[in-house]
């Protein structure tokens, strides 16, 4: 898909007042420091259309950008992040569990995970819970230029075997690095893929 025009349309702090939901929308989430704001960017080809940060939290906000004038992508706070307060890192699961389970638009949600860790609990626990809340979502790996490509492979299936521990099917995996633009290409192709087949079929969200 080639990127015509991307912008910003707005923030958040809850998914009431996110923009009106006619659109397919897709999310990026996953935990904080990940690395969701900076696919976001590398996806629009964009320096900085996501705020990015080396401190984790720095997305406290659901942010809307609209793309192509057709399709609307979100960047979601991080979950999981330790320095935060408790009551507030409860806010922050409470905007981000209600955005997923209330936004009628939502197509699929995108799960980042660091391709140098192994399979960590917080990140299988909320998977576990999209599954059991019947919400479509991918994975995908980020920073795979931190690590060599035979180790990011490696990572890869202790991923899946770890996941089949528990799951009858696998879902998308995506293995990016937004550093070296790799892996985002996949992810846009999928997305034009379910936009066409949304159009075909003429699904509409708003009513
Ligand atoms: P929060 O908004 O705080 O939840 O973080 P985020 O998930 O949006 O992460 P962000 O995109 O801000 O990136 C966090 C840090 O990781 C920044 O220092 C980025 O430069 C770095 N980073 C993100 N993606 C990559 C990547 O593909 N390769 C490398 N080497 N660094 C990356
Ligand atoms: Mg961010």
């Amino acid at each position: 898909m080639v990127i015509k025009t991307a912008e910003f349309v707005k923030s958040s702090q809850k998914w009431q007042d996110c923009p009106e939901p006619t659109m397919p929308e897709y999310a990026f989430i996953g935990r904080s420091n990940v690395g969701k704001s900076s696919l976001i960017n590398a996806m629009m080809n964009h320096k900085d259309l996501a705020k990015t940060s080396q401190t984790p939290g720095k997305t406290q906000l659901i942010n809307n950008f609209l793309v192509n004038e057709t399709w609307s992508l979100t960047d979601l706070p991080g979950y999981g992040y330790a320095r935060v307060s408790k009551s507030l890192r409860k806010d922050f699961e409470k905007l981000i569990t209600n955005y997923i389970l209330n936004r009628r638009n939502l197509v699929n949600l995108f799960v980042l995970v660091d391709i140098r860790h192994t399979p960590q609990k917080i990140d299988l626990e909320f998977m576990q819970w999209l599954g059991e809340s019947s919400v479509p979502f991918s994975i995908v790996f980020t920073k795979a230029d931190k690590l060599k490509p035979g180790a990011s492979e490696r990572n890869v299936e202790v991923y899946k075997n770890e996941l089949l521990k528990t799951w009858e099917d696998l879902p998308d995996l995506y293995i990016t690095s937004a550093e070296k633009k790799e892996g985002v290409d996949l992810i846009l192709k999928y997305i034009q893929k379910t936009n066409d087949f949304l159009v075909k079929n003429k699904v509409r969200f708003d009513d």
